[in-house]
Order: structure tokens, then C-alpha cells, then sequence
């Protein structure tokens, strides 16, 4: 998950590309660099850190040149040094290059440079590749027509094993940027006499909403007139320019200390646009245009499998709740690094889903791809349109909230559970929910923003409590059936940002051992629902109160808590079931939110995290 610039224009690539690299950063931020082409050499300024850093003590804004490439990196191989920093120059000097990915069969071709005379300054695999271009570079003939460079990074790119997105230089072609993709995202962004080159569009908005995004296997040459894509076997590739459809505003603070702040703050208005369009005329049931598969198929499916990492697998598992509750559909719920290699059974009327924020997730990219190799439809859920698994699923269902760049998801995720009460709605009303029941379904969808809104107005009082509890070291979340999942979202969004250990358990299964944790150093973060399982989650909270443990209580407008019972008590509004995961995970993005400041933690950049896991 690293961060990809490359710039050919009029204008002064060195600031352009910084200014790409900073909106970027959220995509790994171990180190930072650039690469300008100085007639037949580079000048490159790169080093550990902060793409910040690199802009205020090095001379790297000062560097002229109209063509250029820059990097922010999530390491890989090799640590966090200055040598490691991208862009690497082949030994001989003649190309640079840039990476995101992993090169899996780097260490024997690092052998064999080794034995051409090639030598390392890095332990990056990046650097091998760097080198193999130019090794193939320095054997290629002048091909006729065809740039020797391009084919050269072709000729390279057959021979190497793992994932890639790549912007390549060399000091012979002074206007010319080679790129390709496998695996790691790339977008060509095309400008008013300039190309742009990023891993995501965040990097290009400011400069153009056109653009081009590159397939896997595909090779896009950008030179000072024009660019042109082909596959690695030279065919010509035709083009297809798209517009974005987001603003340069929606990836800025707007006067928000954190975009986790801004982002957690815009879910009213982000849920009312994952809805909008999205409920039928009579009002009894959900519509979504890009399923691609139809009511009749979708009626014969017996069972829904749902594939996704991190939060997007909390969505799911609260999905796999509202599904099986209100459409009586079996649903199975899969981590998508382990459903590739579980080889598991399964049935022939099985429908895959895949979560997936970014749409980028190497795991549940290569998941979806296993599950349609072995012939099954996969839909996916996602919020960035042209994304390569948006891209390559049987259909889906997009999120619509807008860029989220802080690292922990928040409106991604609300946004998520929104989409799957939505798909619950409509499965439901295909099989046995009725027309009433739907109606009042979805008068619950309708209400959430303002139920967000509301929950959102007690920020003070949490920022309040997440102050009193930011010294504790360790926190259990617990809750039960659909709630459990948001524990267990409750207690990612504290370790991620604060760095605090905390787990999410179902609130009865604590005292199979984790109650072995409680005492007044471990705080219990308990979701207190009205209705049936109010007595069972009580006796719970009990237990954890014999043992001295500390409660903050998540608790639903009508619960009437035994007194003393919790030392915090954060009223949510009552809601529809199907509404309740959605209201219940606002208190603790707060809390984790509050607390991470308290600590002084880098919210939207934690340590070793990045936004987009694009390496397996
Ligand atoms: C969420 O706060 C985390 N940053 C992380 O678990 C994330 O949800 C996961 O990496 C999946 O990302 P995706 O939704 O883009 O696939």
C-alpha cells in the first residue's frame, strides 16, 4: 500500500508531485521521495519519514524538470531507511523507478544481476527490478517504432512473479514516463497538456477529473504529447477516459483537526447518499442498478457468501445478522485472506459478495477472483467507482459516501451496515417479509441520518469519558448478536488509533476466560439494547461488576439500568433493529476518536498502518 505520483507536462514537476504525494499519504508513510529528470540523469531527493519532511529539508521543491515520479512507501521488504526510500536508480544510472507491490521471485533475480555486474544500495525488491530493466534496457536493440525503454519494462515485467504498479524513468528519454500495473492500483490522469500518473484519484482531482484507469497486465506509456496503453505482448490497448465524480473538498480537513473527525461528523449527510435513489416507488422495499443479476436468479440462491478484511468483515458479519433475520437466507461469512486457501465445499446456488471500502484490498481481490474461478457470481460492495474489484466483480452495489482518508474507517463502514440493511430489505421482501413490514422497514432507513445525528450530538460527554479512560492499557468491547460485530469494530477502531489493546467478544462468551482480564485496570465496553436480550446482557455486565471491573454502558433510550451498575451510561435513541448497528457504532468511533487525541496519537496515520492493504 504505497503511494504513486508521476507527472509530464509544462509546469514544475517537483511541487506537483509533493502535493500528489501528501494527499496520498494516508496509503504508507514510512518514507517518501521524488525523482526529476535532469537531461540523461535524475535529480532525486528521497528519506525516511513524512512526505513533509522531504518538502521543507531537502532541496526537493527547489528541483526544476517537467517530468517526474514520487513516492510514499508502506514497507515491504527492507526497513524504514533512507537507502530503502523510493525512487531507486539501477546501478548504471539509467532508470528510476517506483513501486507498490511485492516482487515474489526477486531473490534469484537478484542473483543473476549480481553475476552481470549490477550492484544494490537497498534490501528492497524494488531496486532488483530497477535493475532488470535496465539490464534488459542495455540489451535491447533500437527497436523500430517501438520505444526500446517501453519494451524493455515489458520484456522485464514477463519475467517477474508477485504484484506491481510501476512508474518507470529512463535518463535516455527525457519526456517519458513508462508505467504498469498488476495488482496495485494505477490512474492516468489527462490534463490540459499534462498527464498525471497516481494510485488513486486523490492525487489528480486537483489538476483534472478525466481519467484513465489502468487494468492488470496493462503497460501505459506517457510521453510530453500523448500516451498510449498496450499489454505486456505489445497489442494495443484502446483507452476509456472516465470523469470523477468527487470534489477537490472532499479530501480536505474543512477546518476538521482530523479527516477521521470530518469523516465520522459526515455520516448523516454520507448515509443519506448510500440511500438515496435506492428505495422502490410504493416504499415497501430497496432497488439497487448494478446487481447485474436478476430477481429470478436471485430468488433461486439458497445461500449468500461474503468476502472482506477488517471492518468491511465486522459489515459482514452484521449483514449475515439482518439477512438471516428478516430474509431467511442462509449467509456464510469469510475472511477473505483465509476463504482462498480454505478450499472449503461449496453449494451450487451460492451467491459471493465482497466488501470492500477501497476496492483495492489484495486479499479480497484475489478471494473474489478465486470464487468466480471456480464459477460462482461475485457482487460487490464498495465505495470507489472504477476500483479493481469494482471493476472486475459480476456487478454491485457502490457506497457513495466520498473519499475516506483517514486511515480507520467510519462513514465507510456505517455506510457498509446501511447497504446491508438495504440488501436484507430487498431479499426479504423477494421471500416472505410483507408489505407492511416493509414499509416500516424502510421508514427505519429513512430515519437514520437524523438517528446519526443525534447520536453525534453527544460528542462532548464521550470526549468527556474517553478523557477519564485514555490511561487504561487494556479494554474489552462486548455485545451480542448483531451488536457483537460492532464490539468487535469497537475494539479495532480503539487498538488502530490509540494503539490501547482491546477485544470484542460476545458479551455471554466473557466468561469463557476473557473475564480472567477484568479488574479495575480493564474497562468493559458494553452495547445495552432494550428488548430481549437486555437481561442477558445485564447479568453480563454484572459479573464484570463483582470482579471491580469498570463499565461504560452503551445503552438504548428505554433500557432501565440497575443503579450503580455502570460507572458511564451513553443513552443512544431507540431504533429498528435492522438501524440499531448502524446508531450503536457512532459512541465508539467517538470514543476510540477522543481518546486517540487524548494520547496524542497520529489519528489519521497510525504506526504501521496503512489505508489501502494492497500486499498480502
Ligand atoms: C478499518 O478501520 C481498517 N483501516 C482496516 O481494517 C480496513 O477495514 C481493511 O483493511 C479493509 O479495507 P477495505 O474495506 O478497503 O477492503
Amino acid at each position: 500500500m504505497c503511494g504513486i505520483v508521476g507527472y509530464i507536462g509544462k509546469q514544475k514537476a517537483s511541487a506537483i508531485i509533493l502535493e500528489g504525494l501528501k494527499r496520498l499519504e494516508y496509503r504508507g508513510y514510512d518514507s517518501a521521495g521524488i525523482a526529476i529528470q535532469q537531461g540523461g540523469r535524475f535529480e532525486v531527493a528521497k528519506k525516511a519519514g513524512r512526505v513533509e519532511g522531504l518538502m521543507k529539508g531537502t532541496p526537493a521543491l527547489k528541483i526544476t524538470g517537467t517530468t517526474g515520479i514520487g513516492h510514499t512507501r508502506w514497507a515491504t521488504h527492507g526497513g524504514v531507511t533512507d537507502a530503502n526510500a523510493h525512487p531507486h536508480l539501477s546501478s548504471d544510472g539509467r532508470i528510476a523507478l517506483i513501486h507498490n507491490g511485492v516482487i515474489e521471485n526477486y531473490a534469484g533475480i537478484k542473483k543473476f544481476l549480481l553475476t552481470k555486474g549490477y550492484t544494490f544500495q537497498s534490501e528492497t525488491d524494488t531496486e532488483v527490478l530497477c535493475n532488470l530493466i535496465a539490464y534488459h534496457y542495455q540489451k535491447e536493440p533500437a527497436a523500430q517504432g517501438e520505444s526500446r525503454f517501453l519494451e524493455a519494462v515489458r520484456k522485464t515485467l514477463r519475467h517477474v512473479d508477485g504484484t506491481y504498479g510501476i512508474a518507470v524513468m529512463c535518463g535516455d528519454c527525457p519526456a517519458e514516463i513508462v508505467s504498469a500495473r498488476k495488482g496495485s492500483p494505477l490512474i492516468l490522469g489527462v490534463g490540459d497538456g499534462e498527464l498525471m500518473l497516481a494510485s488513486d484519484v486523490a492525487a489528480i482531482i486537483s489538476r483534472t477529473q478525466n481519467v484513465v484507469y489502468l487494468k492488470d497486465g496493462e503497460v501505459l506509456h506517457m510521453t510530453a504529447q500523448n500516451f498510449s496503453i498496450s499489454t505486456l505482448d505489445s497489442e494495443d490497448v484502446s483507452p476509456v477516459v472516465d470523469k470523477i465524480t468527487w470534489k477537490i473538498e472532499d479530501s480536505e480537513l474543512n477546518g476538521h483537526a482530523h479527516f477521521m473527525e470530518k469523516e465520522i461528523f459526515e455520516q448523516p449527510a454520507a448515509l443519506e447518499n448510500t440511500m438515496r435513489g435506492r428505495f422502490s416507488e410504493d416504499g415497501s422495499t430497496a432497488q439497487f442498478g448494478g446487481l447485474n443479476i436478476s430477481a429470478v436468479d436471485l430468488r433461486q440462491t439458497d445461500r449468500l457468501h461474503f468476502l472482506a478484511c477488517g471492518s468491511a468483515w465486522h459489515a459482514c458479519l452484521v449483514t449475515e445478522h439482518l439477512i438471516e433475520r428478516f430474509a431467511r437466507v442462509p449467509v456464510e461469512v469469510d475472511y477473505a485472506s483465509e476463504f482462498r486457501y480454505r478450499n472449503m465445499p461449496l453449494g451450487n446456488s451460492t451467491l459471493f459478495f465482497t466488501v470492500s471500502q477501497s476496492g483495492e484490498t489484495i486479499d479480497t481481490l484475489a478471494a473474489m477472483r478465486e470464487a468466480r474461478r471456480k464459477g460462482y457470481k461475485v457482487l460487490a460492495i464498495n465505495n470507489v467507482v472504477g476500483s479493481s474489484i469494482a471493476r472486475e466483480a459480476d456487478g454491485g452495489i457502490y457506497q457513495h459516501v466520498g473519499p475516506e482518508i483517514g486511515v480507520a474507517s467510519t462513514k465507510a463502514f456505517t455506510s457498509q451496515l446501511l447497504v446491508g440493511a438495504l440488501l436484507a430489505l430487498y431479499l426479504g421482501r423477494m421471500r416472505d417479509m410483507n408489505f407492511s413490514d416493509g414499509v416500516e422497514y424502510v421508514q427505519a432507513l429513512k430515519g437514520v441520518p437524523d438517528l446519526v445525528r443525534r447520536t453525534l450530538e453527544l460528542a462532548p460527554a464521550i470526549k468527556e469519558i474517553a478523557k477519564r479512560y485514555a490511561h487504561y492499557h487494556d479494554f474489552l468491547f462486548l455485545g451480542r448478536l448483531s451488536l457483537f460485530p460492532v464490539a468487535l469494530e469497537g475494539a479495532l477502531k480503539l487498538k488502530e488509533i490509540s494503539y490501547i489493546h482491546a477485544e470484542g467478544y460476545p458479551a455471554a462468551e466473557m466468561k469463557h476466560g476473557p473475564i480472567a482480564l477484568i479488574s479495575e485496570q480493564c474497562p468493559s465496553v458494553f452495547f445495552v439494547p432494550s428488548g430481549e436480550m437486555f437481561n442477558k446482557v445485564v447479568s453480563s455486565m454484572q459479573e464484570i461488576k463483582a470482579r471491580k471491573g469498570k463499565i461504560i454502558a452503551i445503552a438504548t433510550a428505554h433500557c432501565e439500568l440497575p443503579a450503580g451498575l455502570a460507572d458511564e451510561v451513553i443513552r443512544i435513541p431507540e431504533c429498528h433493529e435492522a438501524v440499531l448497528p448502524i446508531v450503536a457504532t457512532v459512541p465508539v468511533q467517538l470514543l476510540s476518536y477522543y481518546i486517540a487525541v487524548e494520547l496524542k496519537r497520529d489519528v489519521d496515520k497510525p504506526r504501521n498502518l496503512a489505508k489501502s492493504v494492497t500486499v498480502e
